[in-house]
């Protein structure tokens, strides 16, 4: 299939590209490069340095590439940016994807899968998280996440096209063969801030919050490995191309862990002491995150494989350790 990933240059997209790539589809990579890094897209992919929302540039490369399905994974994705600068999240989330639908309906191209998010449900009011979980996002970025399913909704409904949001929980984990990993900047998320203490490229790592109504007060996430979320759009893909509805499905394991959790299994792995200090709670972060991945399995027939905390952990070190 000629699939278009948004985002390519990003930590998923450039997994996706390469998964794509591996399963012997063709990849074009559009990504304007604001958060992206061009090294990240594999060299067999087709890279085209330009903005989503950027009308003329899209049907050229819809057209040129004859684009039978697009992967939307460009999008600003930090939770707390989104709460002091929400315009750059409805600008660069749901403006930008209202452009890419309007470049994908007049090219024909009928199969879309969005990369979404937890942060849609907002607090859970129960956990495991399944998908008729009231969806409530409490900040600007699951909110643009929302409004951009709804969207496909809508559209599905009224011109017939197919799709899927696909809501990961905790994304971690690199690809070993091809040194791939996540690269943010700033660096905000829990396993490389800790791996890099370890590795002695920052002090200390800061536990936000102690007191949380969880087993050791340390807040609990579902980490999935960001193989096994590319393994659940190329099945997403498949059953899009089948003519089957896929809809919204939540990609996790159904397990959480710790934050202490993490960091014991990093010391663990990479055989190397970890500073610790103890910080308030971070506003806006829920004490549990666990999905439910009933409905992915049931679907597309789609399970976490590789997502024990000890084997993202040990791919997330291997790769993050060798690099300069
Ligand atoms: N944490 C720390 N110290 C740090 C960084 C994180 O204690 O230096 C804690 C957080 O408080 C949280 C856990 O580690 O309890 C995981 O935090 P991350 O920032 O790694 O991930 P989040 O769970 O906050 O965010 C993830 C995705 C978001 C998505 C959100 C859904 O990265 O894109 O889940 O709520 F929006």
């Amino acid at each position: 299939m000629r699939v278009l990933v948004t985002g390519g240059a990003g930590y998923v997209g450039s997994h996706m590209a390469l998964v794509l790539l591996r399963a012997g589809h063709e990849v074009v990579v559009v990504d304007d490069l604001s958060g992206g890094h061009r090294e990240a897209v594999p060299a067999s992919a087709t890279f085209v340095e330009a903005s989503v929302a950027d009308r003329l540039r899209m049907a050229e490369v819809l057209g040129t590439h004859g684009v039978e399905a697009i992967l939307h994974f460009a999008a600003r994705i930090q939770v707390g940016e989104s709460v002091s600068d929400p315009r750059r999240y409805y600008q660069g989330n749901v403006a930008a994807s209202i452009s890419l639908l309007e470049s994908a309906l007049d090219a024909g191209v009928e199969r879309f899968v969005l990369s979404s998010t937890a942060a849609v449900y907002g607090d859970p009011v129960r956990v495991p998280i399944d998908e008729d979980h009231p969806t409530a996002p409490i900040n600007p970025y699951g909110d643009t996440k929302l409004a951009v399913e709804r969207m496909l909704g809508a559209y599905g409904r009224a011109y017939g096209l197919r799709w899927a949001a696909l809501r990961y929980f905790n994304a971690a984990g690199a690809d070993v063969r091809a040194a791939l990993d996540e690269r943010h900047d700033p660096e905000t998320h829990l396993l490389p801030i800790v791996i890099d203490v370890a590795l002695g490229r920052r002090e200390a790592v800061t536990v936000f919050g102690h007191d949380y109504d969880t087993p050791d007060g340390t807040c609990v996430r579902d980490y999935v490995h960001v193989l096994d979320l590319c393994e659940a759009h190329l099945a997403a893909l498949e059953h899009l191309a089948s003519g089957s509805e896929v809809g919204a499905l939540n990609l996790g394991t159904g397990q959480g862990h710790s934050v202490e959790q993490v960091i014991d299994t990093v010391q663990r792995v990479s055989g190397r002491e970890v500073r610790v200090l103890r910080g308030p709670r971070r506003p806006g972060d829920p004490p549990r995150l666990i999905a439910s991945p009933d409905r992915a399995a049931r679907i597309l027939g789609w399970r976490a494989k590789r997502s024990s905390l000890e084997e993202i952990v040990r791919d997330a070190w291997q790769v993050r350790s060798l690099r300069k």
